[in-house]
């Protein structure tokens, strides 16, 4: 089973990156093949509005996200990880989820499946992952909304997401040894339910 996690914060010591990792480990740890994207180290374009992919189920842009819409389709399970900036996902993230346009456009206006084999393969499954600096009263709706869609328009079943509020120096969600256990517990029942490659 193959276990993809994508990593969309900027920052270099990162709350939601380090959370990935700890889950991506402890999906590996019960079986699973597992795999980090960092969308910071990703050369990526925001989506243009061209609408070619209207047309061709393709984006024209031919750049670092054509290797992720790959990944994104292979995987059997997905764990995005995005911070709450200015009350909604942060920019990075939100980039990569406008690029699912093409998903979209082969839904909706070609309206053929993303996931070509999708009968023939284990329903697939993922979870959102995010902290927020305050713990105002909906911190997470707007970054949650974006969570939603993307896993919508990748043909993911979106299952209860992680939110922790009032994280915000770097690093410092290792300060809260409950929450990477939340995070472990999450990864390893992700995993379960399919048996390991
Ligand atoms: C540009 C920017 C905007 C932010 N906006 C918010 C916000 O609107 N609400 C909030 O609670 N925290 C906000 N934060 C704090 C982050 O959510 C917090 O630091 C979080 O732990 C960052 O996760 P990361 O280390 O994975 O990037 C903001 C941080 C930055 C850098």
């Amino acid at each position: 089973m193959y276990c993809l996690g994508i990593a969309a914060s900027p920052r270099p010591v990162s709350n939601t990156t380090l959370l990935l990792e700890r889950a991506l480990s402890a999906a590996a740890a019960a079986g699973a093949r597992t795999e980090k994207v960092l969308l910071r180290e990703m050369q990526f374009s925001p989506c243009q509005a061209c609408e070619a992919c209207s047309r061709t189920g393709q984006c024209v842009l031919n750049d670092d996200m054509q290797q992720l819409y790959e990944k994104i389709i292979a995987a059997d399970r997905i764990i995005l990880a995005a911070p709450v900036y200015s009350m909604g996902m942060n920019a990075l993230g939100k980039a990569m989820v406008d690029r699912l346009q093409r998903f979209w456009a082969i839904k909706y206006v070609l309206q053929q499946p993303v996931i070509a084999d999708k009968n023939s393969r284990p329903p697939r499954k993922g979870f959102f992952i995010s902290c927020a600096g305050t713990k105002i009263k909906d911190v997470f709706a707007g970054a949650e909304q974006v969570a939603k869609y993307f896993f919508r328009m990748a043909e993911v079943e979106y299952l209860s997401p992680l939110l922790f509020p009032g994280i915000d120096e770097p690093g410092a969600v290792f300060n809260h040894p409950d929450i990477i256990a939340k995070v472990e517990k999450a990864a390893r029942t992700l995993v379960a339910e399919i048996p390991s490659e």
